[in-house]
């Protein structure tokens, strides 16, 4: 595919604002709509050689899904559907949310969980972030002393999230875009 894949798991629907509005920043001829995994396959994201995928933050460091209390099939169930995958030649940038005040101890785990899946299917990963103005006890998401993907936080900082976003996706599209060159 000439374009980057967006696809999250969402239960209250906050991650699929989100991922709307990466796809908005992208524009059609560089994101495809973003979708959501409860009603896709695998062979629908393996169609891309770029990828975004988004979480939001269930459970004790779980993936979404039905075991974390979500009432929506998400991450878990896709991931049950899925097997094992393989995504090496792919190239993936996440996003996660949480609630740092709320949840501090466990600040968008869900995240890391997602990130240690898809690098356990041979992708590559891209789009680690600063955890530099964030407020939180504990995160799974934070590898060498930075967020595997980008963290967004609705509840408390939603008046920072349209500039981290700006800033993140000017750092990952055209690793994402470079990517999809390369492939064709
Ligand atoms: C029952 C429940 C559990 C949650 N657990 C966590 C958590 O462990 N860590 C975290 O950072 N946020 C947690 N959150 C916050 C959500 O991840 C956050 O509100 C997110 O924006 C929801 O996204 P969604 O609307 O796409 O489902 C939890 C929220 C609820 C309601």
């Amino acid at each position: 595919m000439k374009t980057i894949g967006i696809f999250f798991g969402t239960e209250t629907g906050t991650t699929r604002l989100i991922s709307k509005k990466i796809q908005k920043k992208l524009g059609d001829a560089v994101a495809a709509k973003p979708l959501n995994v409860n009603r896709i396959s695998v062979e629908d994201m393996l169609q891309y050689d770029a990828l975004i995928l988004g979480t939001p933050s269930y459970g004790v460091g779980a993936i979404p899904g039905r075991s974390a209390g979500c009432q929506e099939a998400s991450w878990e169930e896709f991931l049950a559907r899925a097997g094992t995958p393989d995504f090496s030649g792919k190239r993936i940038a996440f996003f996660g949310l949480g609630a740092q005040e709320r949840y501090a101890e466990r600040f968008a785990n869900s995240l890391f969980r997602l990130y240690e899946t898809f690098a356990g299917f041979g992708a590559e990963i891209v789009g680690s972030w600063s955890t530099e103005g964030y407020s939180f006890e504990h995160s799974a998401a934070v590898q060498d002393g930075r967020f595997v993907g980008l963290v967004i936080d609705e509840r408390t900082q939603g008046m920072f999230t349209n500039d981290r976003l700006d800033a993140w996706l000017a750092q990952v599209a055209p690793l994402l875009l470079e990517k999809i060159a390369e492939a064709a």
